[in-house]
């Protein structure tokens, strides 16, 4: 699985950013040409979006490409242009306001031909699917199962804001009136266990107060301790907080590895099931428990302070 704490957004009609955005310590990287590029720059931003593919340096990230949704007249060339121009260099498509599994079918049979016919190996392109109104998420398990090629399930909160009349123009807030509660805890949840029955990473989409730091992280917090794999991020402020909102502390981070090697210990040598480690009783739950924690946190690349001595 790839690391997706930090999913950095990027407009393809600027080249400049395109280039800002090689420098930023964001796990994936996404050039859009759906809703950050204006009609009429539409076809502009496809070649700069190939340009950066194929000249960029994005060694070390994800990196992938936002074509339009299906609704529109955009999504067939787009995914031509990008796919032919650099499938090489690319390792996913995004898909936004997914409302239906057949979309994603019509994605996967088109990059298998474009794979074909360029001679690419046959399934690696993989693809992202937003949800952003209230068919998608009605028929999120049937999406979620559509393609081996999906890896991960993204909530698009302002479309989704949008869709469903939500009262409300800041997006990944509260909407002022609602104080019971979180009005955006429903729509998480049952993102994250369509997801999860499908083995999909599942990821929260942008914060748009880009120079409200504090916020981004507030909000973030709540999608991780859910279990959310990561967030995008608008503005190069919002990416460290993201990478270190997604990656578990040195605490726990320690306490999972703990929880690994002594049961580990237990089991074989002791031949235990359910055993003591200081003041908590860990067993096969525990651990798998602990392996999310421990997987998260070698993935963000943290080192062990602490080892186990029976
Ligand atoms: C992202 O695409 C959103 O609509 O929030
Ligand atoms: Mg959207």
């Amino acid at each position: 699985m790839r690391s997706r704490r930090s999913i950095l957004a990027v407009p393809a009609s600027n080249p400049r950013f395109l280039e800002k955005a090689q420098t930023l310590p964001a796990d994936e990287v996404f050039l859009d040409l759906e809703d950050s590029v204006a009609p009429l720059a539409k076809e502009e931003a496809r070649g700069n979006a190939v340009t950066a593919l194929r000249e960029g340096d994005w060694s070390g990230k994800t990196v992938a490409v936002r074509v339009n949704d299906l609704t529109t007249q955009w999504t067939y060339r787009d995914v031509i242009e990008v796919v032919e121009g650099a499938g090489d260099r690319l390792d996913c498509l995004i898909m936004p306001k997914v409302q239906d599994p057949t979309e994603v079918v019509w994605l996967d049979t088109l990059l298998t031909q474009i794979e074909k016919t360029m001679g690419y190996e046959v399934g690696r392109i993989g693809i992202e699917a937003q949800i952003e109104n209230a068919r998608g998420l009605v028929n999120v398990d049937a999406i979620a199962g559509s393609s081996p090629r999906l890896e991960a399930l993204v909530f698009g909160p302002a479309d989704f804001m949008a869709s469903i009349n939500m009262r409300t123009l800041v997006v990944g807030e509260q909407p002022p009136g609602y104080t019971e509660g979180d009005a955006y805890h429903y729509i998480l949840m049952r993102l994250l266990m369509a997801a999860r029955s499908h083995d999909l990473q599942v990821i929260d989409g942008p914060y748009l107060q880009i120079k409200d730091v504090e916020g981004y992280r507030r909000v973030a917090a709540r999608a991780a301790a859910l279990g959310f794999d990561g967030k995008w991020v608008l503005h190069p402020l919002q990416v460290d907080a993201a990478n270190e909102v997604f990656s578990p502390s040195q605490e726990d981070y320690d306490h999972a590895e703990l929880i690994l090697e002594a049961y580990e210990h237990y089991t074989t040598v002791e031949r235990r099931g359910a055993v003591m480690l200081g003041d908590e009783m860990i067993d096969e739950a525990s651990r798998k428990m602990a392996l999310v924690v421990a997987a998260k946190g070698r993935a963000a690349g943290l080192g062990r302070t602490k080892t186990f001595t029976p």
